[in-house]
């Protein structure tokens, strides 16, 4: 058997921010390796320092020294999030909690999406957070002493339950979140390792009032929704298997490779040691026939952000894949559900748009025209990895935009399809 390509994709986004405020949150020194390098990523430093947290230029090796929320001053100037909806709601959460006005502005994508939905919980716990029109940016949050909470969430999300369970630990105030399903669970992990007692049960988490909360040493793990392209790539491509390493292999985080494997992919999990409370292990991919899948609503939490990619893969699988259930994805960087139809439609697919989710039928005729991405990271890797398969020829509009959470997407394809035209 031909030797796998090995390929290292850059840190998880998720837990990158959740390393940049937790270290901002904690009593000490914190160090965070190998944290993800991205626009995202330095819109959350970006908002931390703007409250005086030293966060130095982000780099492989990085310490924090800070002194918890208390230590936080007022803003002098508009918090920027960029595109970054998790740094907008978990740090809401933060600011929740702070004794001062802090306005949050973003892009133009990130100031069309909802944020009522991580007001209406802050409010209720007593902040007062003013959302300047609709349901979007500008939203100004003027902080203080916060009241406990047991709040039921309408939508599966971990940026909302996130939000809370920051908002109980800057308020030191008990806070309990119950979900419909669950989404990824990586801040009730990392509080729990800097020593906060949360407790989970099915899908519901209960954090009790934290005092000080422990700086942390972490080494972030590969994030699984980048390594997800190279896998989809792997099947795809009749070329040598991929292997990426040390990937965060979270079980809400997983869903995609489970759902592939369901197509007839051979995705092979080799498990490694936890990291930071979080499980990681690579993963290997090999060519294989794929045929189509159904995803539920139910599965959809666990592969939320690389449903764009399961559509494209589902391109190229024999018969008809549907999502449904996932009406969330209308509300993510872009109307995802809305963009990969009508790009899939473009190039040449058969697609057709559910209120809550897609239809896509496989086909192997050649797929070729211009992606609009609407800027949105992963339908521009999405379709790129498309783009790499021989046959097709798939221009993306604003390629750049992949800067948002794999700035070196392009090159890892491009050392991808020239490492296996030469085997
Ligand atoms: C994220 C949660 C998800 C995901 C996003 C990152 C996080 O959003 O789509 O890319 O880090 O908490 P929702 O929680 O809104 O589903």
């Amino acid at each position: 058997m031909t030797a796998p390509l090995e390929i290292r994709v850059p840190g998880d986004k998720s837990l990158s921010h959740r390393a940049l405020i937790c270290a901002a949150l904690a009593t000490g020194r914190s160090r965070v390796r190998d944290i993800l390098q991205s626009a995202d990523v330095h819109s959350t430093a970006g908002v931390l320092r703007a409250l005086r947290v030293a966060v130095p230029a982000l780099s492989g090796d990085i310490t924090i020294e800070a002194r918890g929320a208390r230590a936080m001053h007022a803003p002098s100037a508009d918090l920027d999030c960029g595109n970054s909806g998790t740094t907008t709601r978990l740090m809401a959460g933060v600011a929740a909690g702070c004794a001062f006005r802090s306005r949050f502005i973003g892009d133009a994508s990130l100031s069309k999406r909802p944020m009522r939905r991580v007001a209406r919980p802050l409010i209720a716990m007593g902040a007062r957070v003013e959302i300047e029109s609709g349901d979007g940016l500008p939203m100004a949050i003027e902080g203080g002493a916060l009241r406990s909470i047991a709040w039921s969430s309408e939508t599966a999300s971990a940026q909302i339950k996130s939000a809370i369970l920051l908002a109980g630990v800057v308020g030191g105030v008990e806070v309990e979140v119950t979900e419909p399903s669950r989404s990824r669970d990586h801040t009730e992990r990392m509080l729990r390792s800097l020593g906060a007692r949360v407790d989970v049960e099915g899908t519901r988490v209960r954090l009790e009032p934290v005092g000080k909360l422990a700086p942390l040493d972490v080494r972030v793990p590969s994030d699984p929704s980048s390594a997800a392209f190279l896998i989809a790539l792997a099947t795809l491509l009749q070329a040598a298997p991929i292997n990426v390493p040390n990937v965060c292999l979270n079980p809400t985080r997983t869903g995609f490779f489970d759902v592939l494997r369901a197509m007839g992919a051979a995705v092979i999990i080799e498990e490694g040691p936890d990291q930071g409370g979080e499980p990681t292990g690579a993963v290997r991919a090999s060519h294989a026939e794929l045929r189509a899948v159904s995803v539920n609503e139910s599965q959809v939490p666990s592969m939320i952000d690389e449903l764009p990619l399961l559509a494209c893969v589902g391109a190229r699988a024999h018969g008809a894949t549907e999502i449904r259930g996932a009406a969330e994805l209308r509300v993510k960087e872009s109307d995802r559900i809305a963009t990969v139809v009508s790009n899939l439609r473009l190039v040449g697919a058969s697609a057709d748009e559910l209120p809550d989710g897609l239809v896509v039928t496989g086909s192997m005729t050649p797929l070729r025209g211009r992606v609009v991405t609407h800027g949105d990271h992963r339908i521009a890797m999405a379709f790129g990895v498309l783009g790499a398969l021989p046959g097709n020829e798939i221009e993306i509009d604003d390629p750049g935009c992949v800067a948002v959470s794999y700035p070196a997407f392009w090159d890892d394809l491009a050392r991808v399809t020239r490492t296996l035209a030469v085997r």
